[in-house]
């Protein structure tokens, strides 16, 4: 199966999670554009999605599903959306997209976050994809240089502004052992917006697309 494949036999697995008449946490990126498609041709009446990004919500009206603000809903069932990196304790690299911030906004508001991914996304340490980090234009530079401090690479993710009008850094390697403390320290820096580890909102669920078919992994 090609990797397209294994993610939209992700995207439409994650329909077991979904149930009617409730609010939903969509995530970004193409796996999740995947599971878009699959609810919109399910007829699953939904009461409507909280977005996490501009990409999924276009998609999502064009496809006739209601979009809420997240200001409206004060906690989803669950939110769905895919990683650049899973470990086996459910910790994630996210921000491939550069939706890492409103991704963890949602991912806040849910009781279970069901991660979709093909089987190239699991590792056994988080670092191998460059970590990306939104930063506020300003402190990009410093920033940099304390990830140089601790043995990374951080670069400007060029021609990039997000949703919330920042800056991407991507920082090359890095071996992230402990991400809940790894999460904590690099959040507290002046500057920094979101770090894309996912440790504090990890998922507790892990739908992995492989060769075999869909493996569910619970953390
Ligand atoms: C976007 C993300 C995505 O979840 C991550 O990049 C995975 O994307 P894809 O499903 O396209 O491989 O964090 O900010």
């Amino acid at each position: 199966m090609t990797q397209d494949e294994l993610k939209a036999l992700v995207g439409q697995a994650a329909l077991q999670y979904v149930t009617p008449g409730t609010v939903v946490g969509v995530g970004t990126g193409s796996t999740v554009d995947k599971f878009i498609d699959a609810l919109a041709a399910s007829g699953l009446k939904i009461a409507g999605a909280v977005s996490s990004s501009v990409r999924s919500t276009e998609r999502m009206k064009a496809l006739g599903i209601a979009v809420l603000e997240a200001a409206e809903v004060p906690s989803l069932q669950v939110y769905i959306d895919g990683a650049d990196e899973i470990d086996h304790r459910g910790h994630m690299i996210k921000g491939g997209g550069a939706a890492l911030t409103r991704e963890k906004i949602v991912a806040d508001l849910a009781q279970t976050f069901v991660c979709i991914a093909d089987e190239s996304k699991l590792v056994s340490v988080l670092g191998r994809f460059p970590l990306p980090v939104e930063v506020i234009p300003m402190a990009a530079a410093q920033i940099a240089r304390r990830f140089a401090a601790m043995g990374g690479d951080a670069r400007l993710r060029e021609g990039v502004v997000t949703d919330n009008g920042c800056q991407i850094l991507d920082v090359r390697g890095l071996q992230i052992t402990e991400p809940a403390a790894f999460e904590a320290e690099v959040n507290q820096w002046p500057g920094v917006v979101t770090v894309g580890v996912f440790a504090r909102n990890k998922a507790q669920v892990c739908l992995l697309g492989t060769a075999q078919g869909v493996k569910t992994l619970k953390f």
